[in-house]
């Protein structure tokens, strides 16, 4: 219960199941090509902005190779960002023209993707930007791109946010009632006053109205919680909790977002795109800590994934093709199981299964502290071959001669190959005995 009396109600059994989700961020400012808050960076109005809007046209569009990327790749679920702070719609909301049917490109773009990515299983979810740089009666506050120009700030001294908080109601209305069953939504975000300007939060937002309208038009939806009031998912972005996150003191369900490469729009230039093994320890560390991971591609102009993204969904789909087990329906071991220095547990409470993520391989003997006798059998994931194990303390022999290695007789010992096992990262799949 939260300090509201408000219980989160959204369907979190297939959520935390499925750990592993599609965020995709695309809008006009795929043509510039440097950031998706290009705009605020570059204090942009909306005319300098316009000539997006009058070029975007992403004629190699493909949702059904964007949906078989992302299945390929293991993911579960998808979010996309189906207006971000730019403002630019990506449906037909009957409540704006500035939409995607009104650019050279003329369709629908939301429709077809939900369509092709619920064709391939994975669940669909929407991300929705509470700020709105482009919307006539959004007011400035500290995030506001035009909030150093002093004319702009005084001439929208007249707007009415009021008229703001209807447009985004209806197009939360729209969204939700027009699209079919949506698993997740992400809002974005609650901002706080800072350097003399305003910020924008529960009340701006009318937050608590806002949730009753989404629970009443998808009760079963995960909603996030950065409309400043408790939501289903806790989302912290761009780094990793040391530990399963808390709220008041107890474990909630969470989700880290990250990037390839630091943008989340689709950016050119930029070069510190993440490797193959580091995405999956990511994956792994999350999964160890009790949470989901939510994966974002900026796809072009041209409406195709970036080739860098294609080859790090790639890399990662071919270690999930062999190891998906020890990340779907897993979550954090119990806390009995000390994990070993350079690895990760994950843990089954359904098959009682604790797979051993092996991300430094320390040649050929593995020692887990307080094993002993907990473990029926132990095998490589990547290709089932047996782990030999000793169990407790280490038999001296005379050639051995007497010393201590300081191997307690608690010790379970697995016996690995000298050589990491061509994969990414090597699991070890263990078998409990029943307890
Ligand atoms: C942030 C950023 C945004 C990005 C989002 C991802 O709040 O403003 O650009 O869309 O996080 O969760």
């Amino acid at each position: 219960m939260n300090q509201k009396g408000m219980e989160p109600v959204g369907d979190s059994k297939w959520f935390t199941e499925a750990r592993f989700g599609m965020y995709i961020h695309w809008g006009l400012y795929s043509l510039g090509a440097r950031h998706e808050w290009m705009r605020g960076r570059e204090f942009l109005s909306n005319e300098q902005y316009e000539k997006y809007f009058k070029r975007f046209d992403p004629d190699l569009y493909d949702p059904e190779l964007w949906a078989q990327l992302a299945s390929d790749a293991g993911m579960k679920y998808m979010v996309v960002t189906t207006k971000h702070h730019e403002g630019f719609c990506l449906w037909d909301s009957k409540l704006t023209d500035y939409k995607v049917t009104n650019t050279p490109y003329g369709k629908d773009l939301l429709r077809p993707m939900l369509d092709a990515f619920r064709g391939k299983g994975i669940r669909a979810g929407l991300y929705y930007s509470l700020l709105d740089w482009h919307h006539s009666q959004y007011t400035v506050d500290v995030k506001h791109p035009q909030r150093y120009d002093a004319a702009f700030v005084e001439q929208s001294k007249q707007r009415d946010f009021s008229k703001y908080v209807d447009y985004l109601f209806g197009q939360t209305r729209e969204l939700l009632s027009e699209f079919g069953d949506i698993d997740v939504l992400f809002y974005d975000f609650s901002i706080a006053a800072e350097e003399g300007f305003p910020g924008k939060g529960k009340e701006a937002w009318q937050s608590e109205k806002l949730v009753k309208l989404i629970r009443e038009l998808q009760p079963r939806i995960m909603l996030n919680d950065r409309l400043q009031v408790p939501g289903d998912i806790t989302t912290p972005e761009q780094y990793q909790p040391r530990e399963w996150i808390k709220v008041n003191g107890r474990r909630v369900v969470w989700e880290a977002c990250h990037t390839f490469s630091g943008s989340w729009g689709y950016y050119r230039d930029e070069e510190s795109w993440k490797s193959v093994d580091m995405l999956l320890q990511m994956l792994i560390d999350t999964v160890a800590k009790g949470g989901n991971l939510l994966l974002n591609v900026g796809p072009t102009g041209r409406g195709e994934f970036d080739e860098r993204a294609v080859d790090r969904l790639k890399g990662m789909g071919g270690w999930m093709r062999r190891h998906s087990r020890s990340i779907y329906g897993c979550t954090a071991a119990p806390e009995a199981f000390e994990c070993p220095p350079d690895c990760r547990f994950t843990y089954n409470p359904d098959t009682n299964r604790l797979y051993l993520h092996v991300f430094a391989w320390p040649f050929k003997q593995l020692h887990l502290s307080n094993f002993s006798g907990r473990v029926e059998y132990a095998q490589l994931l990547n290709d089932a071959s047996e782990i030999r194990m000793v169990e407790g303390e280490k038999k001296l022999t005379m050639e051995a001669g007497a010393f201590d290695e300081g191997r307690p007789a608690n010790t379970l010992t697995l016996q690995l190959p000298v050589k990491k096992p061509n994969v990414a990262v090597p699991v070890i799949e263990l078998f409990l005995r029943d307890q």
